[in-house]
């Protein structure tokens, strides 16, 4: 169906590398959603196994009006297929298929796809274009924006990966139609993270729609993603590669990646992990002078309406302190969280070990 969807656009500002992102319900089926897509003769579809059957038929009927070949290449499923192995796919597939720099890659799923796919677009024959099509609600209102892109190691959560900007974000709303509510809550998540880190005016708004968004209502998911969007337009147009201000968005990041890392990669969503992990974040705040106890308990009960859990597992303090010391964020060894300095503010802080370990013990277990 080629009907003309209505959507709005939040634009990332980044000079030359600057690029739209597309929000608005049935975009995938929307020729006008693929103008500003790159010129070039081949697209690689990369997508997993799980969307493929959903949406990979009608991407490709879209963009064969606009490339001389389109191929497809579905991964596996899921966050413990973040790696090595399965990225070589992409460039198996892309060699496979001769492909040139003429080349653009479409990455059709959620973070994971979305992250890999970049990571592959950045490296292949030292950089082809790249396009996100997010079919999450993290991925649209967080991982397909911002251009960071990574696998995992064992040893840590997206440690191998490269900043690099995709060309185009289309975030089609209808997706999320099919999205488990599992997954719908693990994106929310990152949508409750951009409240306390940056407006309090948008907390507040998530807090009485967080019915509407967990039903999937599609108004309240449009205001949401486009939200979402125009905060991390913003932080990342003021610091693309994290030199200071864009740590924020990694608020509650430390222990949930410890957590993902901790527990093994794909037994706790991420999305869950960063809810827990904004809890523990927010009671270090309080301990830090920060905000007070109401704020803590206020956001707790909005990541339990989310659906999200808010007890840590127990890992036990040493070897979350471990995990955490691998955070990307760390310097000489020396742990760094995003913390709440006040409503609607966050900074990068330190805290006194002892306190970190009150903290592990007091929300885990
Ligand atoms: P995901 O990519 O694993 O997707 C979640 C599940 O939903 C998968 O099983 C997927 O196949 C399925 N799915 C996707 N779209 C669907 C749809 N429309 N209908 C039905 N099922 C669908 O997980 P995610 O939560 O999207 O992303 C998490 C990843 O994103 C993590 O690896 C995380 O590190 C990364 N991330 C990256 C950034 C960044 O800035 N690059 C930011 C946040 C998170
Ligand atoms: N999700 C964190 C960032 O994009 O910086």
């Amino acid at each position: 169906m080629r009907t003309s969807a209505s959507f709005e656009s939040v634009e990332i500002q980044l000079g030359e590398r600057s690029y739209p992102i597309l929000i608005g319900s049935g975009l995938l089926d929307d020729a006008t959603s693929f103008t500003a897509a790159p010129a070039a003769t081949q697209a690689l579809i990369v997508t997993n196994t799980t969307v493929a059957p959903l949406y990979a038929e009608r991407l490709r009927a879209m963009l064969a009006d606009r490339y001389a070949t389109v191929n497809l290449l579905a991964l596996p499923d899921g966050e413990a297929h973040k790696d090595w192995p399965t990225l070589n796919l992409i460039f198996d597939a892309l060699l496979g298929h001769g492909s040139d720099r003429k080349t653009v890659l479409f990455a059709l799923g959620g973070g994971v796809v979305g992250d890999m796919t970049g990571f592959a677009a950045a490296s292949y024959m030292r950089g082809v274009p790249f396009v996100q099509v997010p079919t999450t609600l993290l991925a649209q209102v967080d991982s397909s924006v911002g251009g960071k892109t990574a696998i995992n190691h064992p040893l840590g959560k997206n440690m191998i990966g490269a900043f690099y900007q995709p060309q185009l974000v289309l975030c089609d709303l209808a997706t999320l139609a099919t999205l488990p509510r599992r997954e719908l809550s693990a994106g929310l998540a990152e949508v409750i993270k951009y409240g306390p880190i940056h407006d309090m005016d948008f907390f507040d708004w998530i807090e009485a729609n967080v019915d509407a968004l967990m039903a999937c209502d599609p108004d309240a998911m449009a205001v949401a993603v486009r939200r979402s969007c125009e905060i991390k337009a913003e932080v990342v147009g003021a610091d693309e590669r994290e030199t200071g201000l864009r740590a924020i968005l990694n608020f509650g990041h430390t222990f949930g990646h410890a957590i993902e890392s901790g527990l093994g990669y794909g037994q706790w969503l991420h999305g869950e992990a960063v809810g827990c992990g904004m809890v523990m974040a927010a009671e270090l705040s309080r301990r830090l002078g920060g905000v007070d106890a109401a704020f803590v308990e206020r956001l707790q009960a909005l990541i339990r309406r989310a659906g999200l859990p808010v007890k840590a597992p127990a890992l036990g303090a040493e070897r979350y302190l471990e995990l955490m010391r691998i955070d990307k964020k760390s310097e000489a060894g020396q742990i760094r969280f995003v913390v709440i300095d006040r409503p609607g503010s966050a900074a990068v802080r330190s805290a006194p070990e002892a306190m970190v370990r009150e903290v592990i013990a007091q929300c885990s277990g």
